[in-house]
């Protein structure tokens, strides 16, 4: 049976809850690759996955901040004026551990970034 239905403005609906915090894992030609050493590409993957809701992305275009994840606000949060945050160099197991809990907390708009996780913290560049 499906969960979504037609709105009254002829668009589907999902009648699901509210999207929920959630990140983005950069797995493409630099990000989840030997050419960035030292990590258990796999490990990281499923760490997250274990923990949050995770999608993977192609290439985001910052490739030099390889292991880029992008940590996105949940629905609410958003609404209120909360923004992704963008995480490089994320290649270490503690690093993804604090991530997870960061988004198990609520992520942005809702949990303060750990301070740890500032220093991942990047700025990416504006998108046309
Ligand atoms: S492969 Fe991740 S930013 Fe390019």
């Amino acid at each position: 049976m499906p969960l979504q239905s037609p709105g009254t403005d002829g668009t589907e609906h999902t009648a699901a809850a509210p999207a929920p915090c959630r990140v983005v894992v950069c797995r493409d030609c630099c990000c989840g690759t030997p050419k960035v050493t030292g990590v258990d590409h796999e490990r990281q993957l499923a760490r997250l996955t274990a923990r949050v809701p995770v999608r993977v992305s192609d290439c985001l275009g910052v490739c030099e901040h390889a292991n880029v994840i992008v940590v996105q606000p949940g629905a609410a949060a958003r609404a209120a004026g909360a923004r992704p945050v963008w995480l490089g160099l994320v290649n270490d197991p503690d690093a993804t551990e604090d991530v997870a809990a960061w988004v198990q907390a609520g992520g942005p708009g809702v949990a303060p970034c750990p301070d740890i996780l500032g220093l991942y913290r990047f700025t990416p560049p504006r998108r046309e």
